[in-house]
């Protein structure tokens, strides 16, 4: 069966907003980011729905988007970092999706973190917390077959890799 998005998955700062916004200039299909569509939609910053409702209510907003967004064609999809924390969301893209996972070495994903205030899970000591998240997620990151690493390489080259899958 065709392949009718493409969705982009991965670790904080592995590049899934620029090369997603790449793909969806190269390809002309429309461009959404799960983060923003969540901020616009609920009228507030990721830092304060963790904040005021917790984490959990957050990943039932995923979780939901995500399905709503499977069901639809010709959407280049920018996920969360922690949207294969639930295997369900991974299932819906990967049934009509090309699912891409973004890797990056955790020294330039620490380079990229290292002034952003806007990501809660990362608050206080970075570092500490950077690793112990790649660590505990790296089962599920590692789980999905294409997997494009990011290191040294420009947004253009990574999109350009992508859509050779995509097209293949
Ligand atoms: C998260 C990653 C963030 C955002 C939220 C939680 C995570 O997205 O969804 O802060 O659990 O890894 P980015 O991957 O775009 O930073």
């Amino acid at each position: 069966m065709k392949k009718k998005n493409i969705i982009l998955v991965g670790f904080m700062a592995t590049g899934k907003t620029s090369v997603g916004r790449q793909l969806a200039q190269k390809t002309g299909m429309q461009f959404v980011d799960m983060d923003a569509l969540i901020v616009e939609r609920e009228g507030r910053a990721i830092n304060e729905i963790f904040a005021t409702d917790g984490e959990p209510y957050f990943r039932e907003l995923e979780k939901e988007l995500s399905k709503e967004l499977a069901q639809q064609s010709g959407l280049i999809i920018s996920t969360g970092g922690g949207i294969v924390l639930n295997p369900d969301n991974i299932a819906a893209f990967s049934a009509t999706g090309l699912v891409a996972c973004l890797t990056a070495q955790p020294e330039e994903i620490l380079r990229r973190v290292a002034r952003c205030q806007s990501r809660p899970l990362l608050a206080d000591d970075k570092e500490k917390k950077v690793r112990d998240l790649l660590q505990q997620r790296r089962p599920l990151y590692e789980a999905i077959p294409f997997q494009v690493t990011t290191d040294g390489r420009k947004p253009e080259e990574i999109a350009a890799r992508i859509l050779q899958q995509f097209h293949s």
